[in-house]
């Protein structure tokens, strides 16, 4: 290692601590529980994780896999293809993953974001045997500066019984000062989490542990991936301009101040175009408070019309990505990262009174939106933290484009073939066509409502066909239950939802 990191490493007893990857992937033994740093393909451990996939194939071992989100650098997919993995929480989106996932080879535990290290401090979970953590640099006192993201890193560290500490020498020194560590109190004394707003700073800049549990400092130097969001298209364009039409309906009203409430916005190209469309919007001053800050943050940022973002990872594409890390400096003091359990806390949502806007892959006539499973049962990302925000928000928005797969599906259905988000949790649903209000409505006026406004034209017809004869035998929300789910039996058999 020719570089200089002694200085990234203020602790100077520590600094006899540097090992090289493949010495500190040999403290992982068979049957661990890892609790690693990585977020929305931002701020993992890099060195050993591929050194532990290396290992392990001349020492085959089994560990359990917990990160804050999903990884970067191909390490799911290299780690899934070692063998590495029996279990993996809380959230992945690597085609790899996923394909041993469906298989039935990696038992995968999707859950709200916000959740995990809540079970893990309460001992729901098995305890983290062995953080590894990415850090920018170790503190006087040994505490970890996080790089792009926080995730879960700061209560795997807390809560393990050893921690390996990834230097990347890649990742700004300027990242410094960025990071907001709070962790609730226990029960049964928990007190309030005091941020009050987007900007509340309410914890330390880094993450306090005593540095003797740092038992492996590894230097590393590879970048965090890219992100993988496709630019705005003409549909994202129409589905971002129907919620500013709305949105700017709620400030006529006086239901919205023009600054809007803070912002949240879910992972993947249709929310991050939503975004990038209130750059032409007539709001301003707006604020995020949200779990990803992608492209569009930053773009709103430079536009003017975005003032502060909380969030608990920066995952940029390339050309963003050294475009802000090269003036990091001008965006430091309108940004903060916390743990994931403070960025998607439900008291926090409710409190600071989200918009929140997530994806749909598909959602019924009733309001119920299936993020997750394709068909019901291939599992494509997880839920992440859509749950979190969407039942708590002040509106919870789901978009998505009304058909999928070059116009085989329709992505409004009679009734969703699994559910993340129920009726009760959905207030606004948004597709290219148009804009569903579904609040103060009931399941049968929802229907009218979502068959109008969202289905795309060639498929509205048999839509409004399967309600209409639902309603005729009747109910509070009428299905035809040997039908209900016709469409994706269908596409199963023949590759398209469409009529034979
Ligand atoms: N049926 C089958 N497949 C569908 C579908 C449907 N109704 N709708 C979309 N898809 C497929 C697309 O064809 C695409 O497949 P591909 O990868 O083979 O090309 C894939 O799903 C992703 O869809 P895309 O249109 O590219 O949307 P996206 O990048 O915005 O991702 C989600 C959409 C739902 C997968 C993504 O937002 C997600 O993982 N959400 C859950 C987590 C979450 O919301 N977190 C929020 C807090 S950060």
């Amino acid at each position: 290692m020719d570089r200089d990191y002694l200085h990234r490493i203020r602790h100077a007893a520590l600094r006899e601590r540097v090992v090289s990857a493949d010495q500190a992937a040999g403290l992982i033994r068979d049957g661990m529980v890892l609790g690693m740093s990585g977020f929305t393909r931002a701020g993992e451990a890099k060195a050993v994780p591929m050194a532990l996939a290396q290992r392990a194939k001349h020492d085959p071992l089994k560990v359990t896999l917990m990160t804050g989100a999903s990884l970067g650098n191909d390490l799911d997919k290299t780690l899934a293809e070692a063998g590495v993995l029996s279990r993996r929480i809380p959230f992945m989106s690597d085609p790899g993953l996923r394909a041993a996932i469906n298989a039935g080879k990696v038992m995968y535990i999707d859950q709200h974001l916000s959740e995990t290290v809540e079970q893990l401090r309460t001992r729901q979970l098995p305890a983290v045997d062995l953080a590894i953590i990415e850090a920018v640099a170790i503190t006087e006192t040994g505490g970890i500066v996080p790089t792009t993201s926080v995730g879960n890193s700061a209560s795997f560290a807390i809560l393990a019984e050893k921690v390996i500490v990834e230097i990347n020498l890649n990742q700004s020194e300027h990242l410094q000062g960025l990071h907001d560590i709070y962790i609730p109190t226990y029960w049964p004394t928990r007190i309030p989490i005091p941020v009050v707003t987007p900007e509340s700073r309410v914890g330390f800049p880094f993450i306090p542990i005593p540095p003797e549990k740092i038992a492996a400092i590894v230097i590393s130097e590879k970048l965090d991936s890219s992100s993988t969001v496709t630019l705005p298209d003409a549909e994202t364009r129409m589905i971002a301009g129907h919620l500013t039409e709305f949105l700017k309906n709620e400030v006529s009203r006086g239901r919205l101040p023009a600054t809007l409430h803070p912002l949240q916005a879910g992972i993947g190209s249709i929310a991050n175009a939503v975004m990038h469309g209130f750059i032409d919007s007539p709001f301003h001053d707006l604020t995020m408070y949200s779990e990803v800050l992608q492209d569009s943050t930053f773009d709103l940022m430079d536009a003017g019309k975005m003032v502060f973002a909380s969030g608990s990872s920066i995952t940029l594409s390339a050309p963003k990505y050294a475009d802000v890390m090269g003036r990091f400096q001008d965006f430091k003091s309108k940004l903060v990262l916390r743990p994931q359990e403070i960025s998607n806390h439900p008291e926090v949502v409710r409190r600071l009174g989200l918009i929140a806007i997530n994806t749909a892959l598909e959602f019924d006539i009733y309001g119920n939106v299936n993020s997750t499973h394709v068909m019901g049962t291939q599992m494509m990302n997880g839920i992440g933290g859509s749950g979190d925000f969407a039942r708590n928000a002040y509106l919870s928005v789901f978009v998505t484009k009304s058909l999928a797969k070059g116009g085989r599906v329709s992505s409004v259905v009679p009734m969703v073939s699994h559910v993340d988000h129920t009726e009760h949790d959905v207030d606004i649903l948004v597709t290219e066509q148009g804009l569903a209000d579904l609040r103060g409505l009931a399941p049968r006026e929802r229907a009218r409502v979502i068959i109008a406004n969202c289905v795309a034209p060639e498929w509205r017809d048999a839509i409004a066909d399967y309600h209409d004869r639902a309603v005729l035998r009747g109910g509070h929300t009428p299905h035809l239950l040997e039908e209900a789910l016709s469409w994706h039996d269908r596409l199963r058999r023949t590759g398209s939802m469409r009529a034979e």
